[in-house]
C-alpha cells in the first residue's frame, strides 16, 4: 500500500530532509583527494548528530556506519573504511539517512574527485539528469513506473545502463516504504501514485553493464564489468500539480 501523508508528517519529513541536504553539501565542500571513505563517513556522522538528528543507515540491517560510500565500480552500499583512499579522478557516491522527530529523510550525491575523465563526467551528469527526467510531469495520478520508463530512455539513449537490482523507495516513519520505485519500466503502469505519497527516487547508472555482484561483506554492490557507477537521489512529495523535492 502507498502511504499518503498529513500536512504534519510533511513538514517532520521536510525537516529531516533539510538535514540531509545540507549534509551533502557539506560533505561537496569537504570531499577531497586522500581523504579515506571512512573520514567521509565520519564527517556525515558528526554532521548529522549536530543537527539533532540521527543517522538513519547506522546499525540499518547491521550497517556498520552512517554513509553508504561508493568509490567508481561500486555502485550502492560502500563500506567506509580506513583504507579506501580518495584520489584524483576517482568518482564517488555519497548516500545518507537521517533520521529526526520520528521520520526519516535519503539522499545521494555523486562527486567528482578532482579533475575526472570526460566518461566519468558525462556519467555522473547523466545520472543526475535521470533524476529530473523521472520527474518530468509526475503528479498525482501519475503511474509508478512512468518515472522508471522516464530515467531509462535517458540512460539508454546517452548508451548508459540501468542497474536493475536495486530500487527507490517510498520513506516516512520507515528508511524503506512501499512501494518500490525501479528505474527502468514500462510507460502507463503501475499503480497510480496518491497525492501527498512520500518517495525516494535514486537512479543508479552505469557505463557499461548493469549487472553487479555483492562482495563477501554482504553489502557492497560493483559492477561485474568494473566499470563506474554513479548515484543521485533525492526525496519527493508527489503533489496534485507536480512534486515537491524535499532534500534540494
Ligand atoms: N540510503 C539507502 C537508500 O537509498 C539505504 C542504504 S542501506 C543502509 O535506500 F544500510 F546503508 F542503510
Ligand atoms: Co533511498
Amino acid at each position: 500500500m502507498i502511504a499518503v501523508k498529513s500536512e504534519e508528517e510533511i513538514a517532520l519529513l521536510r525537516e529531516s530532509c533539510r538535514i540531509v541536504k545540507e549534509c551533502l553539501e557539506f560533505v561537496g565542500s569537504r570531499i577531497r583527494a586522500g581523504m579515506t571513505t571512512k573520514e567521509v563517513d565520519e564527517l556525515v556522522y558528526n554532521f548529522i548528530k549536530a543537527s539533532g538528528a540521527e543517522p538513519s543507515c547506522l546499525g540499518y540491517c547491521g550497517y556498520p556506519a552512517s554513509a553508504c560510500v561508493s568509490v567508481n565500480e561500486t555502485v550502492v552500499h560502500g563500506i567506509p573504511d580506513d583504507e579506501t583512499v580518495l584520489r584524483e579522478g576517482d568518482i564517488v557516491s555519497v548516500d545518507l539517512c537521517a533520521y529526526k522527530n520520528g521520520f526519516h529523510g535519503d539522499g545521494a550525491r555523486t562527486y567528482c574527485i578532482g579533475e575526472v575523465s570526460a566518461e566519468k563526467k558525462r556519467l555522473v551528469k547523466v545520472t543526475e539528469e535521470c533524476f529530473f527526467k523521472g520527474i518530468e510531469g509526475l503528479k498525482a495520478g501519475t503511474p509508478l513506473y512512468d518515472i522508471g520508463y522516464k530515467v531509462q530512455q535517458y540512460a539508454e539513449s546517452n548508451g548508459f545502463s540501468v542497474i536493475r537490482s536495486y530500487t527507490g523507495h517510498g520513506i516516512g516513519r520507515e528508511m524503506h516504504e512501499d512501494p518500490a520505485v525501479p528505474n527502468y519500466g514500462r510507460r502507463g503502469t503501475g499503480p497510480r501514485l496518491p497525492a501527498n505519497c512520500v518517495i525516494c527516487i535514486e537512479p543508479m547508472i552505469a557505463a557499461g553493464t548493469w549487472r553487479v555482484r555483492v562482495l563477501d561483506d554482504g553489502w557492497t554492490a560493483v559492477t561485474l564489468d568494473k566499470k563506474p557507477a554513479a548515484h543521485y537521489e533525492n526525496t519527493v512529495v508527489v503533489r496534485e500539480d507536480g512534486v515537491e523535492i524535499l532534500t534540494l
